[in-house]
């Protein structure tokens, strides 16, 4: 059901575990309505990324919804994936029907721009890259607002210092952080504090084929995180990003400097957040620095228990 006035999205992401629960809770959130999704490599290949993209979809009844495949590499270095997190598909563990519609045969800058309107929020979940893209060739197009999961205050979790979806292309972060748009950050310092559990997963096995689907999804994603992280329970970074927009009191925000490091034998990648105002440099980002997980978890929860 669509609330009254539904704010509408585009998402654009490199399906990964998270990135597909971030789609089917915007498919379940009557505050949002999804217009179109543009995927990009990131977690995966651009090929595999837009496969999982259209698989999803399709469990979900939703061919209707354009998909455009994007860059398949980031705008200045070479692509690196995360097969040791997402598997070698990129949603490893769980079945998907194959895909039985296209994708759109476009450029996705004209893609994206021909879909931007006042009011549409963009989310991308992955590399920046599609949108760098956008601002470069399709200039007058650019969105009101832009609600990115990326980045972080303090740990990286591909390196020390970066986390993935800003490490993977920082060029194309960078372009994003300078461009003046309305730009919320939803990094992993607010992600980790959410963590979806195994008894999460059992609450939604059973309760139809989308439950089923992302209890699949979780015990592959919550294997990782419990082996690498010692962490008891999964954080579904994408998912927090479609949470901020259909219900903004979910996540609390800094407005502060956001600079993205791209020229460090260390650090590249580094969201170097001014989180205790220790500089004069402008305000850019919105930056997340606390979550309210118990009604982000319950949210998620419910919205992916009535598809
Ligand atoms: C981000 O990286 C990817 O592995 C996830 O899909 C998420 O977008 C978390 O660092
Ligand atoms: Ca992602």
């Amino acid at each position: 059901m669509r609330s009254a006035v539904s704010t509408p999205i585009i998402i654009d992401c490199d399906p990964g575990h998270d990135d597909a629960i971030a789609i089917l809770l915007a498919l379940a959130s009557p505050e949002l309505e999804l217009r179109a999704i543009s995927t990009v490599a990131g977690n995966q290949t651009l090929d595999k990324t837009t496969r999982n993209a259209l698989k999803v979809l399709e469990l979900a009844g939703r061919t209707d919804i354009p998909v455009c495949a994007g860059a398949d590499r980031p705008l200045r270095r070479e692509l690196q994936t995360a097969p040791h997190v997402h598997g070698e598909t990129g949603l490893d563990g769980a079945e998907l029907p194959e895909p039985t519609t296209p994708t759109v045969d476009q450029d996705v800058a004209d893609f994206l721009a021909e879909r931007i309107e006042p009011g549409i929020v963009l989310v991308p979940v992955g590399p920046l890259t599609n949108v760098a893209h956008l601002l470069q060739r399709r200039p007058e197009a650019r969105p009101d607002r832009i609600v990115w999961m990326g980045g972080s205050i303090a740990e990286g979790n591909v390196t020390p210092a970066a986390e993935f979806n800003a490490y993977v292309d920082p060029e194309a972060a960078a372009r994003v952080v300078a461009s003046g748009i309305d730009l919320t950050m939803i990094g992993l310092d607010i992600t980790h504090k959410a963590l979806f559990t195994q008894e999460h997963a059992e609450q939604l096995r059973g309760t139809g084929k989308i439950g089923t689907f992302v209890a699949e999804l979780a015990d592959f994603f919550l294997r990782f995180h419990r082996e690498r992280y010692g962490m008891q329970g999964s954080p579904i970074h994408d998912a927090m990003a479609v949470a901020h927009v259909a219900d903004p009191t979910l996540v609390t925000t800094l407005y502060t400097n956001v600079e993205i490091e791209t020229a460090s034998q260390w650090c590249d990648g580094r969201t170097v957040v001014d989180r205790w105002h220790a500089t004069d440099r402008p305000a850019n980002v919105h930056a997340g620095i606390d979550v309210d997980a118990d009604r982000f978890l319950e949210l998620l929860c419910s919205r992916l228990e009535s598809l």
